[in-house]
């Protein structure tokens, strides 16, 4: 039996990559997924694959980088009646060029939803899971986590803090039954480094 047979593990970013493939794996070994982005279609999509494979998947559609939208994404996922053991906070983006080639609205928004959203939804479910005797949760790092990373300034910051944040959360709360972690696809990483490089015609 695997570890997250049973477990209610919410996803978000679910609708595309890593996200996508995520809530298939967890699915296959016996979670309830909970997945959520903006695009509706294609989470009804992956939720009917799921089903019609024998697992169960839940759908919130969800703009994550908008202010509090992460408390009303907490807030209908309660409605619902569903506990959360797992929290995968997947969603992310960055935008590729020098800092003043995008528009602050632009960065405003990454910001809110790489850190912010992530941030709050940490908050709200780490209670939930202190009290219900554990839980788990899994913040989507980079390799850009660790270095700074020209023509990536504002996303390499993001992930940083992502980095920063689930190591120190993880020291707070290690033994109430809480385990925080980074993660951080490097196999991933290179590809979008390489992608962001031939965007702005250097070699990578
Ligand atoms: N792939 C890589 O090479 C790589 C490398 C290092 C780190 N990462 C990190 O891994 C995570 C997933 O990356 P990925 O490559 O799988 O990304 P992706 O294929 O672009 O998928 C991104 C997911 O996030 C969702 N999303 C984007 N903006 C959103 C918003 N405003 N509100 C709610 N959901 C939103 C998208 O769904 P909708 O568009 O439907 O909302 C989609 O499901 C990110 O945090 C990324 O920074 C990726």
């Amino acid at each position: 039996m695997s570890i997250y047979d049973g477990k209610k593990v919410l996803i978000t970013g679910a609708s595309a990559g890593i996200g996508y493939a995520l809530s298939e794996e967890l699915a296959k070994r016996g979670s309830e997924v909970i997945v959520t982005a903006r695009r509706k279609d294609r989470l009804e999509a992956l939720a009917q694959k799921i089903e019609n494979t024998g697992g169960k998947a839940h759908i919130f559609v969800e703009d994550l980088s908008l202010p509090e939208s992460g408390k009303k994404l907490y807030d209908q996922i309660k409605s619902a009646g569903l506990n959360i053991d797992i929290l995968i906070n997947n969603a992310g983006y960055g935008r590729w060029g020098e800092l003043t080639s995008h528009e602050r609205d632009d960065y405003s928004k990454m910001l809110q939803l790489n850190v912010t959203t992530l941030t709050d939804l940490c908050h709200l479910y780490i209670p939930d899971m202190v009290a219900q005797g554990g839980g788990g949760i899994i913040n989507v790092g980079s390799m850009a986590s660790l270095l700074p990373i020209p023509y990536a300034s504002v996303y390499s910051s993001s992930k940083a803090y992502v980095l920063m944040f689930s190591e120190a959360i993880r020291y707070e709360y290690q033994e109430k039954g809480n385990k925080s972690n980074g993660s951080f696809p490097r196999r991933y990483g290179v590809r979008i480094c390489k992608h962001c490089y031939r965007k702005i015609g250097k070699t990578y």
